[in-house]
């Protein structure tokens, strides 16, 4: 089975209730697509109006982060069960930001990816090299250990609900894209080391996105390539012009 182009946003920390709600509702047509997957990932608070908003589309809506215990005493941080009750089917999960800012590390990542399993949440797990990495040449270590790390513990049926994003952190809110082919080697090797941890049939079941400065000029090219099935974008996913990347092909 062909894997199905997803053209997740990340909206990050923008756009209020009312704002998301307002930009759903005014761009729902031009966001409509038979044979691309849409998501937006926008803030825990956003997520009521968000959900109300896309009711009856096409357009799925996520959270951007999420934490491992069921509940209890850590204020500030939203719970599995929350975002389950709410119907949320995604969460991003490890995004750089998050690890930087907030220092997740790789088995937090993977403590999050497991829960939100268990509750039947996609987690869109990120991971991506440093522009240092990158001129260390170590760029497939890094990735290859955070992939492993994250996944530790995923069994085969489980993973082929996980949404892998390779984001590197140059590339990220900076205009620089990573050219398709340096995209598609690191999604390769992502796909090579599925291979490596489930078999083949899995692995080709999993999406691997890619994300960095995507935008409408780029994805038709990206998403050509045949390991990356679709983008995780930040700022672009903030614009009406977001249907261009939904509509990459057309
Ligand atoms: P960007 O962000 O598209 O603004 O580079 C991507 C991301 O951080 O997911």
């Amino acid at each position: 089975m062909a894997r199905r182009i997803l053209a997740a946003g990340n909206w990050k920390m923008n756009m209020t209730p009312a704002e998301a709600a307002a930009f759903i509702n005014d761009n729902k047509a031009a966001f409509a697509s038979d044979d691309v997957d849409v998501l937006f990932c926008v803030p825990a608070i956003d997520l009521p109006a968000a959900l109300a908003a896309a009711e009856g589309t096409n357009i799925n809506i996520g959270a951007e982060n999420m934490y491992f215990e069921e509940k209890g005493a850590f204020t500030g941080e939203i719970a599995p069960g929350m975002l389950d009750d709410l119907g949320v089917k995604f969460v991003i999960i490890g995004h750089s930001e998050r690890r930087e800012y907030f220092a997740e590390t790789d088995e937090i990542v993977n403590k999050k990816v497991l829960k939100a399993l268990e509750h039947g949440i996609c987690p869109v797990m990120c991971c991506g090299e440093s522009l240092t990495q990158r001129e260390q040449g170590v760029t497939q270590e890094w990735v290859r250990q955070q992939v492993k790390i994250g996944l530790l513990g995923v069994d085969a049926d489980a993973v082929k609900k996980v949404v892998i994003a390779y984001e590197p952190i140059w590339a990220i809110g900076t205009g620089v894209t990573a050219t398709s082919d340096q995209a598609e080697e690191v999604c390769g090797w992502i796909r090579a080391l599925l291979v490596e941890l489930y078999g083949a049939d899995v692995a080709e079941e999993v999406r691997v996105l890619y994300g960095g400065s995507v935008n409408g000029g780029n994805a038709a090219e990206l998403f050509a390539k045949p390991n990356i099935d679709g983008g995780l974008v930040g700022g672009a996913s903030l614009k009406p012009s977001f249907a261009d990347i939904i509509h990459y092909n057309k």
